[in-house]
Parts: structure tokens; C-alpha cells; sequence
């Protein structure tokens, strides 16, 4: 979605300079046919075995943004009410909908029975009463999908590991069982499926290769028990070329990884939760320059984005690749920093940029996905605009908040 053209920046096909000019920056761009490529991608890859996309809102839960996935079949995997709602909001059909997360409250169960979701990925023994006691009160059954935390070593950065020992996330296959059991005795419980996710940005078929034979030794323990399981939830973590030229997952060889789990459980559909492989590359973070600075021997360029609109640099080290608005130019070694009052506050750190000016734009790649999603309003910075381009037109999806409306809720 981003190139340049006459030594110019494009977003999508239109002139970053004019989309700055119309909607202001920081700016938020999302492109709906590399969204729709990702997808036809990922379901290239994994063929006849048709797994049922669950999107994981949490990645990006902009409603336009998550109508293109909704519009194109996909469920939603969701970790709060506010997600339910969002999800429903965008189009998803609830059916298609599973509800992860460790510490659900009573009401969010509650939404979450009364709209008829698809599952609740259930995270402990005591989730699992409290799931019961609100679906005895609606005297109704909620189907449950246990989520398992099989000790998998995933390979990536340790914030965004969640199926290892150690981690707050899932049960494991023992306490699975027992679950399990407990549902079969509960009139208000049904188990429907089993789940898990291993992290995010996984490059390496060995987790999943592991998870697939976990989930295949617990569907094995479960037979003949009265639970007929109707999906296998590997969750998401799919890789995203962040570094260009950096490893990605081989989603053709974990398609046939799953292909003999799957035969192995016949009845049941594979499930799978991406989020950033679909909405990573589909989105820019737009933004200008406002000074330049030299200290030390270092030199930095203050752009008007920082760590509250995409906060992945700060939290993760993560590296999004840098477009200078101007190609060309003589090369110099620059920090990209926010106006935020923190060190931490960087977009990209010692990368090689043709001398950028005030006034100048930038734009951060791979953006779409725990971009907006993840950003806040820490220093007193309303939050940027979203904007959303299709067939060659751009359209606001979110204005883009107010000093006003900072200080709105607070009495
Ligand atoms: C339960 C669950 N499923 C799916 C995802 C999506 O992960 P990713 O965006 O890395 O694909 C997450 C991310 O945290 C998650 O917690």
C-alpha cells in the first residue's frame, strides 16, 4: 500500500502529501485491498482445509476496518464486552464469535450469553463457575472451548509469549480434563471445542507442530467421554515480515500440519485467530515533522506520532520500517522521536533517512495492526484520526479526538 511514484510518497495510489493536507497528522491510513490480500492469502495457504478465520479485533477494532473482514466471512476472536459489542457493531455474525481472556466479569459473560457467541475460551476453573452460574440464571447452555497452555515454548519476545508455563494465560491439558469433566456434569455447560494461542509473531512452525500434537492427544483423551467436539482452536501469532527481509511463518506448512490433527478429530472444523497477519501491512502511520535536532553527536527528528499513537517501538523494541516523504536526498543517520516526555517515546531508532525537514511527512509501515488499537491519550494527546481507502477514494473512519473531549468525561 505504500510506494513511491515520481520520487513521490503514495498511500494506496494517492499523494501522502495531499492525504496530510485533507485529514491532518498524525494519521492513521488503512487500505482495504491489502486487507482483502492478506486474506485471500492466508486462505490460499490453507486450502480445502477451510479453517474458520476468527479475526482478533484487539489487533485493530476500527468498525470500517473490521466491516472489510466481517463483509468477507470471517469471525472475530474478542477479549472484552467492549470487543462483543464492536464485533457485533462491524457485522460479525455471533455465531463466529470466540470470547478469550482471563478475567471476563459477570456482565461481560452475561453479554456474551445473551448475544449467542460461538465460545468462551475459558482461562480457569473459576471462570468456568461463573460462566455456569450467569448461563443457569438465563437458564441456557454456553458452549465452552477450554483454553489450553500446553508449556510451548513460542521463540518470541517474552511480553507477547502466552502459551508458555509461567504465563497468566489458558489451563493446562490436566486441568483441561478436569474442566472438561466438570462441564459434562453441568446442565448449563457444554464443551464445544478446544483452544489455545501460543503468542504473537511466531516465525517457527515447532510451537505450532507441538500445539497441534497437544491438541491432538487431549481431542484423543475426550473420546468416548460425551464431548463431541466441534472445533480446534490454534489461535493466532502468525509473523509479520516487520524487518522486510525478516522471517515469516510458512502458513502452507502449518496448513498441513493441521490437515493430520484434523483428520484425526473428524467432526471438527480448524479454527484460527490472526490479527497483525491481517492487518499489519494494511495500515500507515502518517505523520510530520516538526524539528530537528542534533546532541551529543546524535541526531533526532521530532515528528507530531509518538508512543501514545503507536506504542510498539516503546513497548517491544519493535521495528517498523520509516518512509521519508522525498526519497532522495543525502542519507543521515537519524532517531525518529515523539513530543512525549519519556525516553522511550521513539518510532525508529539509528535509521538511515534522507534529511527530512520541518514540515516534511513520514510514514511508519506496518501500522494497521496494536497501531491505533493500542494507542492512548497519555500526555494530554487526543488521538489521531483514522482514515480508510478504497477503490482509490479516502474516507474518514474516525475523526480524530479534540482538546475538548480530553477533558470531556472528567467532573
Ligand atoms: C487469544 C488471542 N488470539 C489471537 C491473537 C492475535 O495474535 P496476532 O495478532 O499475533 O495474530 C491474540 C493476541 O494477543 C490473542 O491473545
Amino acid at each position: 500500500m505504500i510506494a513511491y511514484r515520481g520520487g513521490r510518497l503514495q498511500l494506496e495510489g494517492l499523494p501522502a502529501k495531499r492525504l496530510a493536507a485533507r485529514f491532518g497528522t498524525p494519521l492513521y491510513v488503512y487500505s482495504r485491498k491489502t486487507v482483502l490480500e492478506k486474506l485471500a492469502r492466508m486462505r490460499a495457504a490453507f486450502g480445502g482445509l477451510s479453517p474458520l478465520i476468527c479475526y482478533a479485533l484487539k489487533a485493530n477494532s476500527n468498525r470500517a476496518f473490521c466491516r472489510i473482514l466481517s463483509g468477507a466471512g470471517c469471525g472475530a476472536e474478542v477479549v472484552s464486552g467492549g470487543e462483543i459489542l464492536r464485533a457485533l457493531a462491524a457485522g460479525f455474525k455471533p455465531g463466529t464469535i470466540v470470547y478469550s481472556g482471563v478475567g471476563k466479569t459477570r456482565e461481560e459473560i452475561r453479554l456474551a450469553l445473551r448475544r449467542k457467541i460461538m465460545a468462551f475460551n475459558v482461562e480457569s476453573r473459576e471462570e468456568l463457575f461463573a460462566i455456569e452460574r450467569e448461563a443457569a440464571k438465563l437458564r441456557i447452555v454456553a458452549p465452552i472451548s477450554p483454553r489450553i497452555n500446553a508449556d510451548i515454548k513460542a521463540g518470541t519476545h517474552p511480553h507477547v509469549a502466552t502459551g508458555e508455563a509461567g504465563n497468566k494465560f489458558g489451563v493446562s491439558p490436566e486441568e483441561a480434563l478436569i474442566i472438561t469433566r466438570q462441564a459434562l456434569r453441568s446442565r448449563h455447560l457444554r464443551v464445544v471445542g478446544l483452544q489455545s494461542h501460543l503468542g504473537s509473531q511466531i516465525a517457527s512452525l515447532r510451537p505450532y507442530r507441538e500445539l497441534l500434537s497437544a491438541l491432538e492427544r487431549l481431542a484423543a483423551a475426550l473420546k468416548g467421554s460425551g464431548t463431541a467436539l466441534e472445533f480446534l482452536d490454534i489461535g493466532g501469532g502468525f509473523a509479520v515480515d516487520y524487518d522486510e527481509g525478516g522471517k515469516i511463518l510458512d502458513l502452507r506448512g502449518l496448513a498441513s500440519l493441521a490437515k493430520k490433527t484434523m483428520k484425526a478429530c473428524p467432526g471438527a472444523r480448524l479454527v484460527i485467530e490472526p490479527g497483525r497477519y491481517l492487518s499489519a501491512d494494511a495500515g500507515v502511520l502518517l505523520s510530520r515533522a516538526l524539528y530537528r535536532k542534533e546532541s551529543f553527536g546524535r541526531k533526532f527528528l521530532i515528528v507530531d506520532a509518538a508512543m501514545n499513537d503507536l506504542a510498539r517501538p516503546a513497548l517491544y523494541g519493535a521495528k517498523h520500517p520509516v518512509w521519508p516523504e522525498k526519497k532522495d536526498g543525502k542519507r543521515e543517520k537519524t532517531d525518529v522521536v515523539g513530543p512525549i516526555c519519556e525516553s522511550a517515546d521513539f518510532l525508529a531508532r539509528g535509521i538511515w533517512l534522507p534529511k527530512t525537514m520541518p514540515g516534511d511527512l513520514i510514514a511508519v509501515s506496518k501500522a494497521g495492526a496494536y497501531g491505533f488499537s493500542m494507542s492512548s491519550q497519555y500526555n494530554s494527546r487526543p488521538r489521531a484520526a483514522e482514515i480508510l481507502i478504497e477503490n482509490g477514494k479516502a474516507r474518514l473512519v474516525r475523526q480524530r479526538e479534540t482538546l475538548k473531549e480530553l477533558l470531556g468525561p472528567e467532573i
